[in-house]
């Protein structure tokens, strides 16, 4: 669903919760996964980037990046306080069958690093990898230099295993807002998905 500045004629109302963790302390690390690895990416980061935006948000109206050019995705990835990393499959090579799910972080001002994206493919869900995802991004985030809060947002229309991870994991809600959005003819893909 595409993002609208307020209420108007369509639009629904999506509630976004931003969640935090203030001390690496407060981190619930799921088990590891077997034959599961985490990499970070550090070659045509834009392709990978773009990629997983598709491939992972299709089914959760992830529609706002779709326009983005090339030179708009190098924009976004190809700075130093930018990190993305990829889930695999039982090898550290990465492909595009093997790319099970990925994270992105991204280095703000005063310490605090964001969870911009992170999910898993359609399909790869339900198995603790999502657990082990976040777990991950959240130790990389943290061992990142002077980090003092790591914050995510989410929303309805994501998964509803995703706040429930965040919380699982030590994230608490600091902030509820709402957002409008309309519907969008590329959000044909929302029916795929089995949790
Ligand atoms: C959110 C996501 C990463 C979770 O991954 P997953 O592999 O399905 O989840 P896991 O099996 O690892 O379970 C992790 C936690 O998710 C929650 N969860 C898993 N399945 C769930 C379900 N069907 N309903 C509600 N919560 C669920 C549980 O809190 C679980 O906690 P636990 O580790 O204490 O048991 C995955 O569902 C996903 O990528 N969704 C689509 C993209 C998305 O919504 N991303 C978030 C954008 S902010």
């Amino acid at each position: 669903m595409r993002a609208v500045d307020g209420p108007c004629e369509g639009a629904r109302a999506v509630v976004v919760e931003h969640l935090q963790m203030l001390d690496p302390e407060h981190l619930n690390p799921s088990p590891g996964v077997p034959d599961a690895s985490f990499v970070r990416i550090e070659q045509d980061k834009a392709d990978w980037s773009r990629w997983f935006y598709e491939s992972v948000g299709a089914p959760w109206h992830w529609v706002d990046r779709l326009a983005w050019t090339h030179d708009h995705w190098r924009e976004w990835t190809d700075r130093p306080e930018h990190h993305l990393f990829a889930l695999t499959d039982r090898t550290r090579e990465l492909n595009d069958a093997q790319a099970l799910g990925y994270a992105e972080l991204e280095q703000q001002a005063d310490g605090d690093v964001e969870i911009t994206y992170l999910g898993l493919r359609p399909g790869c869900f339900g198995h603790g990898r999502g657990g082990w995802l976040l777990t991950r991004a959240l130790e990389v985030a943290w061992a990142l230099p002077d980090t003092r809060r790591v914050w995510v947002h989410t929303c309805d229309l994501d998964s509803p295993a995703a706040s429930a991870n965040y919380r699982s994991r030590g994230m608490r809600e600091f902030a509820r807002t709402v957002e409008w959005r309309v519907p969008d003819p590329r959000d044909d893909a929302t029916d795929t998905v089995t949790l």
